[in-house]
């Protein structure tokens, strides 16, 4: 039996007004990124390395003097952690010398205030992903939260100063952005951001935004709806700690119940979840009391299709599926972060900081690290950034 961990940050808030919301929505057509930057490999931190420099640039990168018209003042280079080849955590370089990316017609560029890691982001450093990755050198990072500082000449409803959350990526495995969130700066289509709800800080703004749209589409692509009851499998997680939230306050489930070990119970219950299942001591599978959906977000579909009633649904996120257990992969969407900014500026929905960060941004490898142990509660933060 593991230890009771330290309480998560979790904010508390007085009671929300009552919101309508309807779970649905149109999500829109892919855009292309392209961006720049120069790359020092492995070891070159050491001042004997010498600077090898990698120009990776796109055909159609170059900002229009309208776009550098409306920049400020800003640095043609950053510091930005990067990995030129995939591998364990020792792959990660912190680079002081990235060119700042230039911004695409559909782009603002964030002056990054806070970012969050995701499993994916060690997934792909790991090269799981390297069949349909952007080329190498990368700079990981999906999640951000910050400042617009420039935008493109074609962004229609944000400007210099907003302050911006999102998950980078549209697609989360089909080529990734090459310059990702943990940087001092990055480019992100505007489609993909949504203002930042006004009651949080950067570092909770930063742990949500692929956590939350994952938790929404799998909920979505069930046909979640009110009145029915879900069984999350691993409640504590990233994912987890707002599907139970989402399912009980945006989607009116009936009854919630979770899984994690014993110290996490206590915040499977704090939460939201009616029923808070010891996995160390029970099989939830065994249980006589089935679900309307299982939404597996730790890679059990073999044993989630046996705890659904007859129609039930079990998505999966993770690990090999069995029927009629169904994955997705999880579509970035400013869209789904402006419909529930509502539930998170009145407090029905929070964000959950694993308490062991926010890590300051010299220590994103210590984060890598820690994130790996797949033991994280909520989300793993890194903030500040300088
Ligand atoms: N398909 C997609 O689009 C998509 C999107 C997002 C995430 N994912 C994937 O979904 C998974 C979850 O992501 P995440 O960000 O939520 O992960 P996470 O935050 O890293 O999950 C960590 C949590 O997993 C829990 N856990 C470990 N073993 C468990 C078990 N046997 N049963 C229940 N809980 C267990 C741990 O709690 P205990 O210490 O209590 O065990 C820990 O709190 C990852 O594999 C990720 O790659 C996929």
């Amino acid at each position: 039996m593991r230890a009771t961990l330290p309480t998560p940050h979790l904010q508390s808030f007085p009671s929300p007004p009552p919101l309508s919301f309807k779970p649905s929505l149109a999500f829109p057509e892919t855009r292309r990124k392209s961006l720049s930057t120069t790359f020092v490999p492995k070891g070159a931190s050491s001042p004997s390395f010498a600077r090898l420099p990698l120009r990776v640039r796109a055909s159609s990168q170059a900002a229009s003097a309208t776009e550098a018209a409306k920049s400020t003042a800003l640095p043609s280079q950053m510091k930005a952690w990067v990995y030129g080849e995939y591998g364990g955590v020792d792959v990660l370089k912190l680079d002081e010398k990235v060119d700042v990316p230039e911004v695409k017609e559909d782009q603002v560029l964030i002056k990054v205030a806070a970012a969050a890691l995701n499993p994916v982001d060690a997934k792909r450093r790991q090269g799981k992903f390297k069949a349909t990755d952007s080329p190498l050198p990368t700079v990981p990072g999906y999640d951000v939260a910050g400042v617009v500082v420039k935008v493109g000449s074609q962004v229609k409803e944000l400007k210099e100063g907003d302050e911006v959350y999102g998950n980078i990526n549209e697609k989360a495995l089909e080529g990734p952005k090459q310059f990702g969130s943990l940087a001092e700066y990055t480019a992100v289509e505007e489609k993909l951001l949504a203002l930042k709800p006004k009651n949080l800080d950067f570092a909770q703004a930063a742990g949500l935004p692929l956590a939350i749209e994952t938790a929404y589409e799998g909920l979505e692509r069930t046909g979640f709806s009110a009145g029915k009851s879900i069984l999350v499998l691993n409640g504590a997680g990233g994912v987890g700690s707002l599907v139970i939230q989402l399912a009980k306050q945006v989607f009116g489930a009936s009854k919630v119940a979770a899984t994690s070990s014993t110290g996490k119970l206590e915040l499977l219950k704090s939460l939201g979840a009616d029923l808070a299942i010891d996995y160390t001591k029970e099989n939830f599978e065994d249980l006589p009391e089935k679900f309307d959906v299982v939404f597996d977000a730790i890679g059990q579909c073999d044993k989630a299709v046996k705890a659904i009633k007859e129609g039930g649904s079990v998505v999966a996120l993770t690990g090999a599926v069995t029927p009629p257990g169904f994955r997705f992969v999880v579509t970035s969407n400013g869209e789904v972060l402006k419909k529930l900014n509502p539930y998170l500026e009145s407090g029905k929905v929070k964000p959950v900081v694993d308490p062991k960060g926010p890590f300051p941004f010299a220590q994103v490898a210590e984060a890598f690290s820690y994130i790996e142990t797949n033991r994280a509660v909520g989300k793993v933060v890194i903030h500040p950034i300088p």
